[in-house]
C-alpha cells in the first residue's frame, strides 16, 4: 500500500472524493487551491484525501475509502498520513470539517487527537441543494476539530 499525490493532469478520483462529499462543484473549488492524495494497492486506488493549505494550518476537506475497504483501518492511516505531511510543511496544527449527523466521523476524528473548535452553522443546507440525512440525522452545521502538530 502506498499513498501518494496526485500528478497534475491525472485523473481526480471523483467516485471516492464524492462518497465524503456530495457536490462536485465544492469539490473542484478546493481540489483547484488543494493536493489530492491517493492510497494504491496493486495499482488501483482505494482512498483519498484533500489537504488546502492556509498559512501556518492545513485542512483535510476530503477524506474517503472505497466502501468494501472500510472499517479496516484505512482511514486512520490515511489521517496519519496527513498528520505527517503537514508537520513536514511547517503547519502548526491540522484540522478537518464534518457534519453534526457523521457520528462515525466524529468518533473516528476525535480518537485521532483531533478536538472540536468551532461550528459553521448551517453550512450544508446553505451550500447543498439536497438535504442530507446520516444517521435518521438532518445534516445542517459543519462541525470543525483540530489537532495541533507535534503534540501526540
Ligand atoms: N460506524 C462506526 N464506527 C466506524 C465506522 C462506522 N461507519 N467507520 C469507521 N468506524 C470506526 C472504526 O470502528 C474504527 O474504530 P476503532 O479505532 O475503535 O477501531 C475507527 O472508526 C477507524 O476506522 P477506519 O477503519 O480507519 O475507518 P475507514 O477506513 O472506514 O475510514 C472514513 C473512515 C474515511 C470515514 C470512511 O468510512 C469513508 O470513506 N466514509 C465515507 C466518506 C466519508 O464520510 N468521509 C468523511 C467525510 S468528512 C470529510 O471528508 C472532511
Amino acid at each position: 500500500m502506498t499513498i501518494r499525490k496526485v500528478a497534475a493532469g491525472e485523473d481526480i478520483p471523483y467516485d471516492l472524493l464524492l462518497l465524503a462529499d456530495p457536490s462536485r462543484e465544492l469539490i473542484n473549488t478546493y481540489i483547484n487551491v488543494g493536493e489530492v492524495y491517493v492510497m494504491e494497492l496493486e495499482n488501483n486506488i482505494i482512498a483519498a484525501y484533500v489537504l488546502v493549505r492556509n498559512d501556518t494550518t492545513v485542512e483535510i476537506k476530503n477524506i474517503a475509502v472505497r466502501v468494501d475497504y472500510q472499517g479496516q483501518g484505512i482511514g486512520k492511516l490515511l489521517l496519519n498520513d496527513a498528520v505527517q505531511r503537514a508537520t513536514a510543511m511547517g503547519c502548526k496544527s491540522i484540522c478537518i470539517g464534518t457534519g453534526n449527523s457523521s457520528i462515525a466521523q466524529l468518533y473516528l476524528y476525535q480518537r485521532q487527537g483531533f478536538e472540536i473548535t468551532g461550528i459553521r452553522k448551517d453550512f450544508f443546507t446553505t451550500n447543498y441543494k439536497d438535504p442530507i440525512y446520516e444517521n435518521d440525522i438532518l445534516c445542517k452545521h459543519m462541525i470543525m476539530l483540530e489537532r495541533k502538530l507535534g503534540e501526540i
